[in-house]
């Protein structure tokens, strides 16, 4: 199967698009509850995307504070700068969860939504993450598990091989159920743990879901071992599930709150001198 490439343009927009759903702005709410900027905070965002959250946080920490976005594609930077503009404590930097182009220490906080998935090397990622925070700095992770996914359909096995080829999108479908042990090997501390629901219960145009059948069909007609007609089909297929009233859609995303601790000095021992 031929690899997938970085986010081009087209499957930039695309995410980008999607990311505008009332499903993800709702998520975004979420998300950055959990993370709880503060003015004049500086945070990095891993994999920033389009840079929605990475607004967000900008508008978060004010004019004292700094957002980093770090994110390899440069049709995502490009769309981010868009976003951004105006927001002089907002920057991008051009760079990898696995080699994060920051100083030791440099941040307050990090968020890293919807990108571990996408990391070959997961514990470089974390260790990388772990470095870049201050003693007692936060970060919060949010990833999918595509097990969890219900998505109905008239003929499941033909879904099945379909989502099965989808899977290749990512590094690890499944992240989510390994990353409590991963976050301890690299010595975080765990603070909360929680689960994000997605549910579209109707076929409705500009919702999550909706969006994705635009962004898996071609994703699984280029990359997959699929006849196009059959993908094309199951595209066909959901719609007609929607005309009948019988579409449903429900994916569940995991919320990871962690803090690096801060080391306490050794003891004295009182006889030395
Ligand atoms: C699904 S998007 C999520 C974007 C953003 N975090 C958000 O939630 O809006 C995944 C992003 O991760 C980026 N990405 C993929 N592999 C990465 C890596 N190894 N290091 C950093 N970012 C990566 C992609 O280029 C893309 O922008």
């Amino acid at each position: 199967m031929e690899q997938p490439p970085r986010f081009d343009e087209k499957a930039a927009r695309r995410v980008e698009a999607v990311y505008a759903s009332k499903e993800e702005v709702r998520q975004r709410a979420f998300v950055m509850d959990a993370l709880a900027p503060l003015t004049g905070e500086r945070i990095v965002d891993i994999g920033s995307g389009p840079g929605y959250v990475l607004r967000d946080l900008g508008e978060a920490v004010g004019p004292s504070g700094g957002a980093v976005g770090v994110e390899p594609a440069g049709a995502m930077i490009a769309l981010a700068r868009r976003r951004c503009a105006g927001l002089a404590q907002v920057t991008l930097r051009e760079g990898n969860a696995e080699a994060v182009p920051a100083g030791d220490g440099e941040f307050d906080a990090a968020i890293v939504t919807q990108v571990y998935e996408y990391v070959p090397g997961i514990a470089a990622a974390l260790g990388e993450l772990r470095r870049v925070l201050r003693p007692g700095g936060r970060a919060v992770i949010f990833d999918t598990d595509w097990d969890s996914l219900v998505w109905n359909a008239r003929d499941p096995a033909r879904a099945g091989r379909i989502l099965k080829a989808w899977d290749a999108h990512l590094a690890d479908p499944h992240l989510p159920r390994t990353l409590s042990a991963r976050l301890r090997e690299a010595g975080f501390e765990i603070q909360r743990r929680d689960v994000y629901p997605i549910l579209n219960p109707e076929y409705e145009p500009g919702s999550y879901s909706f969006g994705m059948i635009g962004i898996i069909v071609p994703f699984v007609i280029r990359f997959g071992d699929l006849p196009k007609e059959e993908v094309k089909a199951w595209a066909a297929e959901l719609e007609e599930l929607g005309r009948a009233g019988e579409y449903f859609f429900s994916l569940n995303r995991y919320l990871f709150v962690c803090k690096k601790p801060v080391c306490k000095k050794p003891e004295k021992n009182p006889e030395e001198k």
